[in-house]
């Protein structure tokens, strides 16, 4: 079984990889679309502190990561799903019921976030406290 996810994956933390091991338990491969700057800066409209070749590169060398690849626009997650084959598609309950129309070609699960952890909860911490 391919199983795929999404994410920025910017400042990685155990949440991070918390929710990519988890994944991997669904499938023998886990493919990865990590989001690019500019698709960040579309939606938050500041980028990313890690850029997009280091976050890759630093979800890339997690054990239980195979392969991962530039996710370029949110909404082509259809044609990514259909380039790696994936059977089971994997995001975080923040998204729930939010891709619930691709269960016409896979298997679409959300999973739990981990709690108490976030990207944005990170840098306003180090913004208040450092
Ligand atoms: N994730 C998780 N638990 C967390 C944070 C993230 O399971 N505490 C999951 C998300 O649900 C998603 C993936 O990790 O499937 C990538 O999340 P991302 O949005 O990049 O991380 P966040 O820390 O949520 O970033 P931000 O605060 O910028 O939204």
């Amino acid at each position: 079984m391919i199983v795929i996810s999404f994410g920025t994956f910017d400042l990685m933390h155990i949440g991070h990889l918390n929710m990519l091991n988890r994944c991997k338990n669904y499938g023998d491969t886990l493919i990865v679309g990590v989001s690019s700057d500019s698709l960040n800066y579309e939606k938050k409209q500041r980028l990313p502190v890690f850029n997009e070749k280091n976050r890759m590169e630093l979800i890339k060398n997690l054990k239980c990561v195979d392969e991962v690849f530039l996710e370029e626009s949110l909404e082509k997650k259809r044609e990514y799903i259909k380039k790696y084959n994936a059977d089971v598609f994997i995001i975080g309950d923040d998204w729930k019921g939010k891709f619930d129309d691709l269960n016409d070609i896979c298997t679409v699960i959300y999973l739990e976030r981990t709690r108490d952890i976030s990207t944005t909860s990170i840098i306003h911490n180090i913004k208040m406290y450092l």
